[in-house]
């Protein structure tokens, strides 16, 4: 695990950026899953400048869905797909046969993740998966007390979870449940990146990176990957 801080948080979204365009340009045909979330944003707004002027291509790319609330979909404004829809598939003109993301309002949610199960082992695995952390610890829906063994499942929501998660809405929003890939589908991604930024997630940085690898804290399984980078803003690293 190679950890990393910036000075600021347009730092670390630009050097986030040029590496996911540096892979690209290595491997065209890349398996990328990339999180939604606030986290994220610039990034995708730094990628899609450098599509736009000729730097990169994602044309062959293929994209995994990282996660999804049970009951959304890209047209609800607050889901996850929403968010990429709107920054990043969007603006770099993604075609539909290049996206597998969840439908989480199938009626047959384990069929849904065994069908991503499927598309991300026919790609031969995930060369990158880029991931946020929860203010709980958690990585995409995987909530603390999940298995590190787990492909996509559906997963019972923590409430920080359901509170934390009313700011991708503009107005109150249940929500229960997730569906989303699994631990182990992070352990045996190529390369990880594991993205924060602010204060508010300096503790549990500190705790994920510092602390003992442990179901309660989904994050600390970054320590166990061989090809992870945590790359925070001088806020999200200020207890490390
Ligand atoms: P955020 O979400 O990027 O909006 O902080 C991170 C997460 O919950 O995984």
């Amino acid at each position: 695990m190679q950890v990393q801080t910036f000075p600021s948080y347009d730092d670390l979204s630009r050097h986030t950026a040029e590496h996911i365009a540096d892979m690209v340009r290595q491997k065209p045909t890349a398996t990328l899953c990339l999180a939604s979330g606030e986290t994220p944003i610039s990034t995708f707004h730094h990628l899609v400048t450098l599509a736009q002027s000729g730097q990169v291509d994602f044309s062959r790319c293929t994209f995994i869905g990282l996660d999804e609330w049970i009951g959304f979909g890209p047209e609800d404004e607050g889901s996850c797909a929403y968010y990429l829809y709107r920054d990043l598939f969007g603006p770099l003109s993604i075609r539909p046969e290049q996206i597998h993301y969840f439908n989480a309002k199938s009626i047959d949610l384990p069929a849904e993740c065994l069908r991503i199960d499927a598309a991300i082992a026919e790609c031969g695995g995930l060369d990158l998966i880029l991931v946020g952390i929860g203010m709980n610890g958690h990585i995409a829906l995987n909530e603390p007390g999940t298995s590190f063994n787990l492909y996509a499942h559906v997963s019972d929501l923590a409430e920080v979870t359901v509170q934390v998660g009313q700011k991708y809405f503009t107005q109150a929003t249940p929500l229960s449940k997730g569906i989303t890939l699994g631990l182990r589908h992070l352990m045996e991604a190529r390369e990880v990146i594991l993205m924060a930024s602010g204060s508010r997630k300096a503790a549990v940085i500190r705790h994920a990176l510092q602390g003992p690898v442990t179901e309660e804290l989904p994050a600390s399984i970054i320590q166990q990957h061989p090809n992870a980078h945590v790359w925070l803003d001088a806020e999200a690293g200020s207890q490390i």
